[in-house]
């Protein structure tokens, strides 16, 4: 039998030593970080060939297990907080961040209804209305946290689907005399929005993707042709998820002409404003915002581009009890908990347990305030626009769109004349190959995506310690491994 004292948990002299470990750690880890490769170049299943089988079957001591991040876990990573990580959309990490997340540990509250928690429930409407302010959202919307914006759109999409098809919630969708329900969004949208009727059983062929133009945005008369050839074939429109920001090249829809639109047709309009929602706040993207007071819904990720780590995604909804009216349903366990009045934010979607998130938006916001996020979002943009003057000045490198907030896309062409399709497939390889060779050798990351059926290089910023002189290193690498490998 174990001595009784071993059971409880560390001792506290001991706990405070391995907190100061750990801090020296972090802070070695934020100092150092552009020494370290930004991504492996290991081959699938390596990192687990070095890891024990067995689970544990004794204690093992803290040391023992930092030293086992630092050897196994660190060189088996892609460094998305690497100032040289130029991939997706940019990472969030920032001093005031990484201590808000290590605050909210030892609180370890579950913030399922106002009574489990006053404070957690409290901060959390503060800090969605805090944003609402930034935002510049008309108070008709009020909001909640998720994890993630796929999170938020599938909420988002229930409330739609119980407003076109009303006592879903109750009956649910079979045998009864429903039309079908039809989605539209752009060729250019997340796919969040299949991922949401696959779970909603509204299923992802009901997903119409609508074309967009050349700049990417989605095509307003195809979006009203497809509304009604779909009424004439007896379908039921019930959604345009409108994109503020789209992945590839963080165009955005024309959302008051869509918005008008869904006012008409009388159909939910979710904007998805996932990355765009956040530069919304910089007074040069106000133009962003406009016709989302049309909008039934809108989801943004403060972790993309409001600074709060990973995850952080809220979903304003107008008029906040039609989100409460499909998820209310008080488990017997927790009806002496619900207290009339106050906001139970378990009403408010599908998961019961919840993390205390807002304190970390609470203490990265106050540490930046909405100057601090501007400027930094002002400077992802600056970034942005030097690296496309440096792809135009350079003959041999086209740019792919219009730069738009924090993404460039751009194609390597070499000094080929543009020749016939044979050509054309050697270069989207050659590109490919570019990427591929870059992310492979450790110096730097970038991701590749597809617009127009053509392979194109793409560089997404987010990162507060990517400066322009990262910048210029990695131009210069793209380069010599372009002239490499074509
Ligand atoms: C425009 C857009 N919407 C939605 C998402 C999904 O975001 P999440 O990972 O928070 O679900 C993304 C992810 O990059 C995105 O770019």
């Amino acid at each position: 039998m174990r001595d009784r004292q071993s059971l409880g948990d560390t001792p506290p002299e001991i706990f405070r030593k391995q907190l100061h470990d750990l801090a020296d750690w972090i802070a070695d880890f934020r100092e150092n970080i552009s020494d370290i490769r930004v991504a492996p170049n290991d081959k699938p299943g390596a990192i687990r060939e070095k890891l024990p089988a067995q689970p544990p079957e004794d204690a093992e001591g803290f040391e023992k297990i930092l030293a086992d991040i630092d050897r196994l876990i660190v060189p088996g990573m892609v460094h998305w907080s690497h100032p040289m990580f130029l991939g997706y959309f940019g990472w969030t990490a920032t001093g005031p961040g990484i201590l808000s997340e290590i605050l909210s540990v030892p609180l370890n509250v579950n913030a399922m209804t106002w009574r489990t928690c006053p404070a957690a429930t409290e901060l959390e409407t503060v800090v969605i209305d805090w944003l609402r302010q930034w935002l510049g959202l008309d108070d008709k919307f009020d909001g909640v946290v998720y994890d993630t914006a796929s999170v938020g759109i599938m909420h988002a999409l229930a409330v739609a689907r119980e407003e076109a098809a009303p006592a879903t919630r109750k009956l649910g969708l079979t045998n009864r005399d429903l039309l079908r329900l039809r989605i539209y969004t752009s060729d250019q949208a997340h796919s969040a929005a299949e991922k949401a009727a696959i779970t909603l059983g509204i299923g992802e062929e009901n997903v119409i993707r609508i074309a967009s133009d050349e700049e990417f945005r989605m095509d307003i008369k195809s979006l009203g042709q497809s509304i009604a050839e779909d009424r004439q074939k007896g379908f039921q429109p019930m959604a345009v998820v409108a994109t503020v920001g789209t992945t590839a090249t963080a165009s955005a829809d024309p959302i008051p002409e869509i918005g008008k639109i869904c006012r008409h047709e009388k159909i939910w309009l979710h904007v998805d404003a996932a990355y765009g929602g956040g530069f919304a706040m910089v007074p040069e993207y106000q133009w962003l915002r406009n016709g989302w007071d049309l909008a039934d819904s809108i989801v943004i990720n403060p972790h993309k581009t409001v600074f709060v780590p990973l995850d952080f995604s809220v979903l304003y909804v107008r008029d906040l009890e039609r989100l409460r009216r499909v998820f209310a349903l008080v488990p017997e366990v927790l009806r002496g908990d619900t207290i009339e009045g106050e906001k139970n934010y378990m009403d408010y979607g599908i998961q019961l347990g919840r993390r205390f998130r807002a304190l970390k938006a609470w203490v990265i916001w106050r540490s930046l305030g909405r100057a601090g996020v501007v400027a930094r979002l002002r400077e992802q943009n600056r970034l942005a626009k030097l690296f496309a003057d440096w792809v135009e000045q350079d003959h041999r490198f086209e740019l792919s769109a219009r730069v738009s907030m924090g993404v460039v896309c751009f194609r390597f062409l070499g000094d080929a004349a543009p020749g016939p399709a044979g050509s054309i497939d050697r270069i989207d390889k050659l590109n490919s190959d570019i990427v591929e060779r870059i992310n492979a050798s450790g110096r730097a990351y970038l991701t590749q995506t597809k617009l127009r059926g053509r392979t194109v290089m793409r560089i997404g910023f987010g990162n507060v310690l990517t400066t322009e002189e990262h910048l210029r290193d990695a131009w210069e690498l793209i380069q010599k491994t372009a002239e490499v490998a074509g």
